[in-house]
C-alpha cells in the first residue's frame, strides 16, 4: 500500500464511487453483456478494447494490457499519485483528509500542487476584475469591438493584464505566495536579478484542464505587434501537449452533439460558443498531438477541423489529421472561404450559417484531399496529371481500411478518367513500399505464460478469495504461511485479515505492481465462476502451492541425504528418511486430490 492513509479510509472512499461512472467522465461507455467498453484512454485504437466492470468496479484493456480500479484509473489519466487520486475523490465526496497520516514527501507535493492551482485561480479572478478598472478600460472596449458580450467574458473568465511590470507579481505576493512559486507557474519572468510580470498590457485568456481548473494563461496585444500571443510556458500544472483551450467548457456538448469542432484561434473558439456552436475546441498554437487526440476521442469519434486556406497548406495541418485518424477519429474538414477565419466568418454570417454552410458540408478527410489535389493539378495537362496521379496513390494507400480504400479507389479512378485497376495497381506498388509500422504492446497473456506455476496459483487464489470473500477463512487454512511465494506473503495475510470486506477493487490496492496490476485486472475481468467452481478452483491452487512446497522440501532432503556420511549420520539419516516418507505420501494425496496434478495448469490454460 503506498502512501500513509489508513486502509480503512481508502476503503470508505473507494465505495462511494463507481468506477463506471467516473471512468464515464473521461471515455464514453457502452453496455455490452456484463461490462462496459470503449476505446482505451491509454493508448491509441479504433475499436473499443477498454472495459469496464461495474460489479467488480476494476477496469482492463485487452489492448494495451492496462488495468486496475478507480485509484488507479485516476492515477493514470490525470497523472496523480496513490493518495493524490485518494485526496481527489475524498475532496469530490466532501470527506476531509486525514492529513497527517500522509507521508511527509506526498504530502508536500500535494501541497505545492494545490497552491499553484489556488495561486492560477486567484491571478485569473484579478485579471478578470482588472477589465472594470480605469486601467482595463481599452481592453474591455477592444473586447465589445471584437462582439464579445458581457456573458461571454464571463463565461470565458477573460481578463487584462495591466501594463505595470509587477501587477500580478504584487498582488499575488501580498497573498502569501512567494517569488518561486510565481516564477515556477510562469506568471513572472527573472532576467538580471529583476523580475517582472509574463503578461503585460494584454488581453488574458485563461486555459483550463478539462476539469475546468486554471492552468495556464494566453495572452494577446490589444493592437498590432509582436507576438501577438503570449502563453505561459510549461509549469508543473500546464503541459502544452495534453491541453485543449475550453474542452472543460465544449465537454458536454461534445458528447450531446456527438462531434467536437477544432479551431486554431482563442477566439475562433469564444465566437463559435458565443454563437451557440459549444463544440469547440482549439489546439494552443501548435499541430495536434496524439495526447490532445485522444482526449477528443474519449468524448467523441466525429471531429471535423475547420482551418482557413492558408493553413490547409502547412505539413503540420496534415500530420495533425494523420494523428486524429490514427486515434481512430473519423475526421472531417470544413473550408472556410479564402480570407475568412472561423471568428470572422461567424461575426459577418451568424453561427447559424457556419453550422449550415461549413460544419454541415465538411467533407470526409480523404474526400477533401481528393478534392484539393484535383483542384491544385490540372488532369488534362499531361504532366500534370502525371504527379496527380502520383500523389491520389499516395493518399489512397495511407487508407487503412481496405473496404474504404476500395471505395476510395474507385472515386479517384473516376476523377482520373482511368480504370480502376490501374489506380488499385499504383495503390498496392506504394503499399508494398511502404514498412508497417505497428506498435507493439507487452501482451500480459504473454508476460502471464511466463509466470512461475506458483505465482500463477498464488494470483488465482487472490482472483477468487476477491470474488468470493466468504470462502477466504475457510480455504486459507489449508495454507500455510510457507507454501505462499515470499512476494505475496504479506498480500496473504491482509485478505485473511480483511476477509470480511476483500474485493476485486481492495485487492488492486494491494498488489500495486504494474506486472501484478496488468494479470489480476485480466484475470478479475475474465472470471467468470459461481461459487462451486470456485471453491474447487481455489482448493486446486491451494493443493498445488502446498505440493510444491513439500517438492521443494522432498527434493531439499534428497540432496541432503546424498552428502550425509552414512557412517557418522546414523540418526539424521533415520530422521530425514522418515520425512521423505511422509512427504512422499502427502505429495501422492495430494496429487490424487487434483486428478493428476492437472488442476492448476488446465485452468490457466484456457484463461490466458
Ligand atoms: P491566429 O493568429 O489565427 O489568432 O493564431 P486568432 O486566435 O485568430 O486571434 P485574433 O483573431 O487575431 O485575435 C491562432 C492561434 O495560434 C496561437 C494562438 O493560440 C492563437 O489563438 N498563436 C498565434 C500564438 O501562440 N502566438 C502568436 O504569436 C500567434
Ligand atoms: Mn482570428
Amino acid at each position: 500500500m503506498e502512501g500513509n492513509l489508513p486502509n480503512d479510509f481508502i476503503d470508505d472512499i473507494r465505495s462511494r464511487f463507481d468506477i463506471v461512472e467516473i471512468v464515464s467522465q473521461y471515455v464514453q461507455l457502452k453496455r455490452s453483456g456484463r461490462n462496459y467498453f470503449g476505446l482505451c484512454p491509454f493508448h491509441s485504437e479504433k475499436t473499443p478494447s477498454f472495459s469496464v466492470s461495474q460489479e467488480k468496479q476494476i477496469f482492463h484493456c485487452f489492448g494495451c494490457g492496462e488495468g486496475g480500479n478507480v485509484f488507479t484509473f485516476l492515477m493514470k489519466i490525470e497523472g496523480y499519485s496513490f493518495p493524490e487520486a485518494v485526496a481527489e475523490l475524498a475532496q469530490r465526496a466532501g470527506i476531509p483528509l486525514p492529513e497527517t497520516r500522509l507521508s511527509p514527501a506526498a504530502r508536500k507535493v500535494q501541497r505545492s500542487r494545490q497552491r499553484l492551482e489556488e495561486m492560477m485561480k486567484l491571478a485569473s479572478r484579478f485579471y478578470h476584475s482588472q477589465l472594470q478598472q480605469p486601467g482595463g478600460r481599452q481592453a474591455a472596449a477592444y473586447l465589445k469591438q471584437r462582439g464579445l458580450t458581457a456573458e461571454i467574458i464571463e463565461y470565458f473568465a477573460l481578463g487584462y493584464a495591466p501594463q505595470a511590470g509587477d501587477a500580478i507579481k504584487s498582488f499575488l505576493l501580498r497573498k502569501g505566495y512567494t517569488k518561486a512559486e510565481l516564477l515556477s507557474a510562469g506568471l513572472i519572468i527573472e532576467s538580471e536579478r529583476r523580475s517582472y510580470d509574463r503578461f503585460r498590457d494584454r488581453i488574458i485568456f485563461p486555459i483550463s484542464d478539462q476539469r475546468g481548473k486554471v492552468i495556464a494563461f494566453g495572452g494577446r496585444l490589444l493592437g498590432n505587434g509582436q507576438p501577438k500571443y503570449l502563453n505561459s510556458p510549461e509549469t508543473p500544472l500546464f503541459n502544452k501537449s495534453k491541453t485543449l483551450y475550453a474542452l472543460h467548457l465544449a465537454r458536454e456538448h461534445i458528447r450531446q452533439n456527438k462531434r467536437a469542432v477544432i479551431f486554431e484561434g482563442y477566439m475562433d473558439v469564444i465566437a463559435a460558443h458565443q454563437a451557440g456552436i459549444g463544440e469547440a475546441v482549439a489546439s494552443l498554437g501548435t499541430a495536434l498531438t496524439e495526447a490532445q487526440a485522444r482526449l477528443l476521442r474519449n468524448h467523441t469519434e466525429e471531429v471535423i477541423i475547420v482551418f482557413d486556406a492558408d493553413t490547409a497548406g502547412q505539413a503540420a495541418t496534415w500530420r495533425g489529421l494523420a494523428i486524429l485518424r490514427a486515434a481512430g477519429c473519423l475526421v472531417k474538414v470544413g473550408v472556410l472561404p479564402e480570407e475568412l477565419d472561423p471568428d470572422s466568418f461567424i461575426r459577418r454570417y451568424g453561427g447559424e450559417a457556419f453550422r449550415r454552410q461549413i460544419l454541415d458540408r465538411s467533407q470526409l478527410l480523404v474526400d477533401y484531399q481528393l478534392a484539393r489535389l484535383v483542384a491544385q493539378y490540372n488532369p488534362e495537362n499531361h504532366s500534370e496529371r502525371i504527379i496527380l496521379f502520383d500523389k491520389v496513390a499516395e493518399v489512397l494507400a495511407a487508407v487503412e481500411n481496405a473496404m474504404e480504400q476500395e471505395d476510395y479507389i474507385r472515386k479517384a479512378a473516376n476523377l482520373l478518367k482511368l480504370p480502376a485497376h490501374a489506380v488499385r495497381r499504383e495503390v498496392d506498388k506504394l503499399q508494398k513500399r511502404r514498412p508497417t509500422v505497428t506498435v507493439s504492446h507487452s501482451l500480459p497473456g504473454q508476460q502471464f505464460a511466463r509466470q512461475k506455476a506458483e505465482e500463477k496459483a498464488a494470483l488465482q487464489i487472490l482472483v477468487l478469495w476477491a470474488r468470493f470473500p466468504a470462502m477466504i477463512t475457510e480455504t486459507a487454512a489449508e495454507l500455510q504461511p510457507e507454501d505462499v511465494p515470499s512476494e505475496f506473503a504479506d498480500v496473504f495475510a491482509a485478505a485473511r485479515q480483511e476477509a470480511a470486506t476483500f474485493s476485486p477493487a481492495l485487492l488492486l490496492d494491494l498488489l500495486t505492481e504494474e506486472k501484478y496490476r496488468q494479470i489480476l485486472s485480466r484475470l478479475l475481468i475474465n472470471e467468470e465462476y459461481n461459487e462451486k467452481t470456485a471453491r474447487k478452483a481455489v482448493t486446486d491452487c491451494v493443493n498445488y502451492l502446498r505440493c510444491a512446497r513439500i517438492a521443494r522440501r522432498r527434493k531439499e532432503i534428497e540432496r541432503k541425504l546424498a552428502k550425509l556420511d552414512p557412517g557418522i549420520a546414523k540418526g539424521e539419516i533415520a530422521e530425514l528418511s522418515r520425512e521423505w516418507l511422509t512427504l512422499r505420501k502427502m505429495e501422492e494425496e495430494l496429487n490424487l486430490a487434483r486428478e493428476g496434478g492437472k488442476g492448476v495448469e488446465s485452468e490457466y490454460g484456457q484463461r490466458t
